[in-house]
């Protein structure tokens, strides 16, 4: 159509966004038909970990990353005060010029704690840490064996490498061992896991996996963006809870979660590890994270060491919501809690967002996912849980999914 050109566009010359109508008019019909945009909405006040004002009321957040509810310690909440004030709002720089800085020692010198590893470096996100280890450890003539369900940034770490990469089916011990057995001799072969997946909540079988990797000569890196903090004896991630980490060459994580922040990471045992601050592009050609980041990071992940008690009221959350969804009879991505993320499966997109809406509404937050980012084009509403939710706010959040889910249809009235 003439009138959805842009004016600067002359003859033929190809309207470069008009690949995306497809998405225009699928997001213009759902929003033709009432229901308020699921990916427009705004915290216009933040006032704890788990309640916050949307659209001028009150509401449950269970649809975020805080898994430990560190965005508001007091501990940590000073910490970034005080680098705001001795250091000021930003590095300015890259790491390796001058944007390393005492907080990104002390925040590396955290983690490297926190993991027992000899080795750890911080990017300015996780999905950064992703494209650049990724991307520069395999490179060409490497071969990058991954699971199909891997998040975006393991995707686009690939893209920008050079490497062969060859998907495997979603969480298939024996479709990563074909994979593997067919590279052709002495190739270099990296494996790339992750220890919850973060769409269904589902945990891999590393125990398995790493095994496999290692028999067939591959170097292993896994990601534990969603059990930093809470899934292990001391929260490092599936990879300890399934006694494996010992045999993982690269731990990847993020301060986007747990840790209440942002910023990502890699942590490692390999002994040339350092090398990667002089190679790694995300790494070197970006500024580092601002003196008050780097603070908040590194004294909420020294307090996550002592998170145990956290760790095992979030289970009981995680648990008693699951079973609670299930017992009212939704549709679940998962047959236990393996995690703090309970997926709600949606019959359709247009049944999703009428139920994200119910939700809201009765003042409960939830992520509204759908694909390209779900597996199987599933629509989900992805429930997180966070330790600082009580077992009265589990309890709401039930009466709420029972009252919002039989006035949309998704359950029996
Ligand atoms: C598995 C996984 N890896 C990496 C990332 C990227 O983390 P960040 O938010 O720090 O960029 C995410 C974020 O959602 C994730 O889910």
């Amino acid at each position: 159509m003439e009138a959805d050109r842009p004016q600067s566009l002359t003859g033929d010359s190809p309207d470069l966004l008009s690949k995306f109508d497809e998405l225009i008019a699928m997001r213009q019909g759902l929003l033709d038909t009432g229901i308020e945009d699921p990916y427009n909405l705004v915290m216009e006040q933040v006032l704890s970990p788990t309640r916050a004002i949307c659209n001028g009321r009150e509401t449950i957040l269970l649809g975020t990353y805080n898994y430990m509810g560190m965005t508001f310690d007091p501990d940590v909440i000073a910490a970034g005060k005080q680098a705001l004030a001795d250091f000021g709002t930003g590095t300015t720089g890259s790491r390796v010029l001058n944007g390393t800085y005492q907080g990104h020692r002390e925040c590396e010198e955290a983690l490297r704690e926190f993991y027992a590893m000899d080795h750890a470096m911080v990017f300015s996100t996780g999905y950064q840490a992703n494209l650049g280890i990724i991307s520069t450890l395999a490179g060409k003539g490497d071969y990058i064996v991954l699971d199909l369900d891997s998040h975006a940034s393991i995707w686009d770490g690939c893209a920008l490498g050079n490497a062969e990469v060859v998907p495997f089916k979603h969480n298939d011990v024996e479709a990563l061992e074909k994979r593997l057995k067919r590279i052709p001799a002495g190739a270099g072969k990296l494996v790339i896991l992750e220890g919850v997946y973060s769409m269904l909540g589902d945990v891999a079988p590393l125990k398995e996996m790493v095994r496999v990797a290692k028999e067939n000569g591959a170097m292993v890196l896994v990601d534990e963006a969603h059990s930093m903090g809470f899934i292990g004896e001391h929260g490092r991630g599936v990879s300890e809870d399934q006694g494996v980490i010992d045999d993982v060459d690269f731990i990847v994580g993020t301060f986007s979660k747990s840790v209440g922040t942002v910023g990502g990471f890699c942590v490692s045992n390999h002994p040339k590890f350092e090398i990667m601050r002089l190679v790694c592009r995300p790494y070197v050609f970006t500024a580092s994270l601002p003196p008050s980041v780097v603070a908040t990071a590194a004294t909420s992940i020294r307090k996550l060491m002592h998170g145990s008690n956290k760790r095992a009221h979030l289970w009981e959350n995680s648990r008693t919501l699951h079973a609670g969804l299930r017992g009212l009879g939704f549709e679940l991505g998962t047959p236990e809690a393996q995690s703090a993320i309970i997926a709600v499966i949606m019959p359709d997109l247009q049944q999703g967002a009428m139920m994200w809406e119910a939700l809201l509404k009765e003042g409960l937050y939830v992520n509204l996912a759908r694909p390209p980012a779900t597996p199987a084009n599933m629509t989900l509403l992805r429930c997180s849980l966070c330790a600082e939710h009580s077992a009265e706010e589990v309890a709401t959040i039930l009466q709420i999914f029972e009252r919002a889910g039989k006035a949309v249809g998704i359950i029996p009235a």
